[in-house]
């Protein structure tokens, strides 16, 4: 693709109440972050040499969260199943604390090979890098700007992907909330990246 933007979805309930996985809605601050995002993309859109603004689409996963937060973008969006968050299994709807109290084993697992580590009746890391691969050669095929609404996990495996990350630390890199992580094709190959936190 010609740019790439990659965000998180604005916070949703889940996040304030420290609750992984689910299905919530934005919280008022993530709402906020919905209005901002258009343009803080806007400001951003590269332009062709006869100054004509380069098609964009916007990538969201099948969860309220993303497709709130991308509701105000004002391009052609798809939705896609293999963008939706890491799936916890068990432990979805359990917050850290919960998991670790529960499911003391799991926990101490987790902390141990976080990669490899799938949850019961769930997804690890690597699954869900397995998974991204249709919508990653769909991204590198893409001639237009993509901007991907998306999630933690799904996000680190994405940019772990386009900036040669080892797959050891791809579980760890940071993804923000309400920041917009710009990536530029470089001619050499290599992925340019920018990251542009919002204040919100
Ligand atoms: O907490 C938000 C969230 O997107 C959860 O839904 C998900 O389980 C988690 O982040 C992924 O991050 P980590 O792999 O660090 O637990």
């Amino acid at each position: 693709a010609r740019k790439i933007w990659m965000t998180r979805h604005g916070e949703s309930e889940f996040n304030v109440a420290g609750i992984i996985g689910g299905d919530s809605s934005l919280s008022l601050r993530g709402e906020e972050y919905a209005r901002q995002l258009p343009h803080l993309i806007m400001d951003r859109l590269p332009l062709t040499a006869d100054d004509e603004t380069i098609p964009i689409s916007v990538w969201t996963s099948t969860l309220k969260r993303t497709i709130q937060t991308a509701s105000l973008l004002p391009f052609p969006k798809l939705r896609w199943k293999a963008l939706d968050e890491i799936h916890a299994g068990s432990c979805d709807g359990l917050t850290y604390q919960e998991i670790e109290a529960r499911y003391p084993d799991e926990y101490a697992a987790r902390g141990e090979d976080k990669l490899r580590y799938r949850y019961p009746a769930g997804e690890s890391y690597q699954d869900v890098i397995q998974r991204l691969e249709p919508a990653i050669i769909e991204l590198e095929r893409e001639r237009e700007c993509v901007c991907i609404v998306g999630h933690q996990a799904i996000l680190r495996a994405i940019m772990g992907y386009f900036t040669n990350t080892p797959l050891e630390l791809i579980p760890n890199l940071p993804v923000p909330l309400h920041t917009l992580i710009e990536l530029r094709p470089m001619p050499d190959g290599t992925m340019e990246v920018e990251t542009l936190p919002l204040n919100i």
